[in-house]
């Protein structure tokens, strides 16, 4: 089995070294553009495993896609990360180019592959990758969610002094400042969170978890990757082990939540064919207009991505 990493960077280099370290597959391929990057992490990845004990192979490339042939997923992580003072959107036109691109090369060796984006902006670089890749929307799919829901419940376990590992829940939404985390949706070992913590100090968690990204863009000065890493990793093991999982991930909607050709975070059932089944709770009022507001500034990125296209071809 193997699985292609692409972008060596901080983010790519963290999922492929989570991978090889649990042995989700007999090779992990890390291509990035720059010559030498990708090379030289999978060496130095690869000099863990006597220490790490696993025997997964890596392997880097500068742009040969005829290494990444026959991957059973692929993870694109390739593009520019935010910087202080910049949205995810504003990275849309550099790295649609370079999600495109990377996408068509992608496909040409691995044509029934599985595409897990972790580029920004996520949602409209999924959409992108979908576009370009022509593949079934069930084998497109963005990661974000399982990041933002780890946010949360990091943050949750340390006000009420449990452990990580207890805390369930479910976020929905892009993943922007308008995504949506769901307290009636969370609970710490079956408890309903909202019996254990005040309004107050919930909604401030739900505050902090939206701008969760910006917190550490301004602590670092580039966005994050150990959490984004193992997350993206966290998808590939549910697809190549087909753990059937439920985790919010990044999905096409058809109709599902009353909302029609959007690429939005939902709960979804991700096994060996990718998005087995998409979730629909059954949200109330309020948090149906959450999910709605969320979705139309998705859209409306989403549109500029579309005109973006509309132009190319003029
Ligand atoms: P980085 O700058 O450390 O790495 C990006 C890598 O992509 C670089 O090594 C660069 O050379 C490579 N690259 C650029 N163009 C390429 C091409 N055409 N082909 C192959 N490789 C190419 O950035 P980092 O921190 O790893 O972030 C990567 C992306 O992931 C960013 O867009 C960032 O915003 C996004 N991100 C998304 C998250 C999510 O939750 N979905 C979380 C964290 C980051
Ligand atoms: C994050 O949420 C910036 O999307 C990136 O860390």
């Amino acid at each position: 089995m193997k699985v292609t990493v692409v972008g060596a960077g901080n983010v790519g280099a963290t999922c492929a070294n989570v991978i090889a370290h649990r042995e989700l597959c007999n090779e992990v391929i890390l291509l990035d553009i720059k010559e030498g990057i990708a090379e030289g992490k999978s060496l130095d990845i690869w000099q863990t495993s006597p220490i790490n004990l696993y025997d997964t192979r890596l392997r880097g490339v500068t742009n040969d896609y005829a290494a990444t042939a026959g991957s059973e997923v692929v993870v694109i992580t390739s593009g520019l990360p935010r910087k202080p003072g910049m949205s995810r959107d504003d990275l849309i036109a550099t790295n649609a180019g370079i999600v495109r691109s990377v996408t068509e090369n992608i496909v040409k060796h691995s044509p029934d592959t599985i595409i897990v984006v972790v580029s920004n902006p996520l949602d409209v670089m999924t959409y992108c990758a979908y576009l370009t890749s022509g593949l079934d929307s069930t084998r497109v799919f963005g990661m974000a969610g399982i990041l933002d829901t780890a946010r949360y419940r990091a943050f949750l376990a340390e006000a009420l002094n449990v452990s990580p590992k207890d805390i369930q829940a479910v976020l929905m939404g892009g993943h922007g400042d308008t995504m949506v985390p769901l307290p009636r949706y969370t609970t710490v070992s079956g408890i309903p969170v909202t019996e254990l913590i005040s309004k107050d100090k919930l909604d401030a968690i739900i505050k902090r978890t939206t701008v969760g990204g910006g917190e550490l863009v301004n602590l670092m000065g580039t966005s994050a990757w150990y959490a984004p890493g193992a997350a993206a990793a966290q998808m590939v093991e549910a697809i190549l082990r087909d753990q059937k999982r439920i985790f919010p991930c990044c999905a096409w909607l058809q109709g599902e939540y009353g909302l029609k050709d959007v690429y939005l975070g939902v709960p979804v059932k991700i096994g060996r064919k990718g998005i087995e089944q998409i979730i629909e709770l059954k949200l109330n009022k309020e948090e149906m207009e959450l999910v709605n507001n969320s979705s139309a500034a998705v859209k409306e990125v989403m549109n500029v991505l579309d005109n973006m296209n509309a132009a190319a071809l003029k």
